[in-house]
């Protein structure tokens, strides 16, 4: 058995890149511990071993002596890789899912051996190491266990630990989460432009103002209501400009946003 191979990848795709791009970056695995294992696109594959020097798994039984096995597979196409996958497991493998809306038991009802699973909900800013990822621990995951999850999603951003059935509303606020901010600055753009500003100029003040309003949330320690109460001073602009948000509905729009998407999340969970 392989000692040296520390974490096994399922999938070349996007997801799986983030990860291996944070895990190296922050030294928590070396290249030559890491491979990964990809259906057709033999292109996408080796691409990621030229880029980072990771091993390119022929087949699912080069993945037999990882610690921890990364699912990073779309939701369909799970089952025929753990079909693939589950001959080739072995005892007191860790293995962590980031397919959105696959139950943690549907992976274990197909290991046949009771292995510690983790499901992990990240989003797109991984590509940048700026995810919001929640974890939720399987039947047969131990503190350690998740310790370890945590630490690989901990190369691409911050992570929370959720129970298992609270993933679906993290699904609706962060999951979904970074197109609701896109479609404010689509909006911010927009009004720029009815207002006279240049498209680019309108861009690169909508985008610097959400990046620095969440950078000082983030610094400062405040709650986002004292800060918003700090840049509305009676009778100004901002509180012109938060009385129309409010009487257009904005804070329900967005609250019946999340519920919507949360429940489109539970009606297309697989147990
Ligand atoms: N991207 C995100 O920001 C994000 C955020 C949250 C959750 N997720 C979750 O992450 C998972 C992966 O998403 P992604 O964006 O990385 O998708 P992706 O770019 O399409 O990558 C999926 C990869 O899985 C490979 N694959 C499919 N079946 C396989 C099998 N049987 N054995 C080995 N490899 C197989 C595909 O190979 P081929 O190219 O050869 O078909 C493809 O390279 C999804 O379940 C998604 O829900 C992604």
């Amino acid at each position: 058995m392989d000692t040296d191979l520390k974490v096994g990848f399922v999938g070349a795709g996007a997801m799986a890149r983030a990860l291996i791009a944070g895990v190296i970056r922050t030294g928590l695995y070396e290249p030559r511990q890491i491979a990964v294992n990809n259906r057709h696109d033999l292109e996408k594959l080796h691409g990621l071993q030229q880029e980072f020097g990771i091993r390119a798994a022929a087949g699912k039984a080069d993945l037999h002596g990882a610690e921890v096995l990364v699912l990073a597979v779309k939701p369909k196409d799970m089952a025929q890789a753990l079909e693939e996958l589950v001959p080739h497991l072995r005892d007191g493998q860790l293995l962590v899912t980031v397919a959105a809306g696959i139950r943690t038991s549907f992976i274990e009802k197909r290991c046949g051996r009771p292995l510690a699973v983790v499901r992990a909900m990240p989003n797109l800013p991984s590509a940048v190491q700026a995810a919001a990822t929640a974890l939720a621990p399987g039947r047969y995951c131990q503190p350690q266990h998740l310790a370890v999850a945590e630490q690989l999603f901990r190369a691409v951003g911050e992570t929370v630990t959720v129970a298992e059935d609270q993933l679906d509303a993290v699904t609706g606020l962060s999951g979904s989460g970074p197109a609701y901010v896109y479609y404010m600055i689509e909006g911010l753009e927009q009004a720029g432009a009815t207002l006279g500003l240049e498209p680019e100029v309108a861009r690169k003040l909508a985008v610097q103002t959400v990046f620095g309003a969440a950078k000082l949330l983030l610094q400062s320690g405040e709650s986002p209501e004292s800060l918003r109460q700090r840049v509305s001073s009676p009778g100004g602009t901002t509180v012109a400009a938060l009385e129309s948000l409010s009487s257009r509905g904005w804070n329900q729009a967005l609250q019946q946003a999340v519920l919507r998407a949360t429940q489109r999340a539970r009606e297309l969970g697989m147990a």
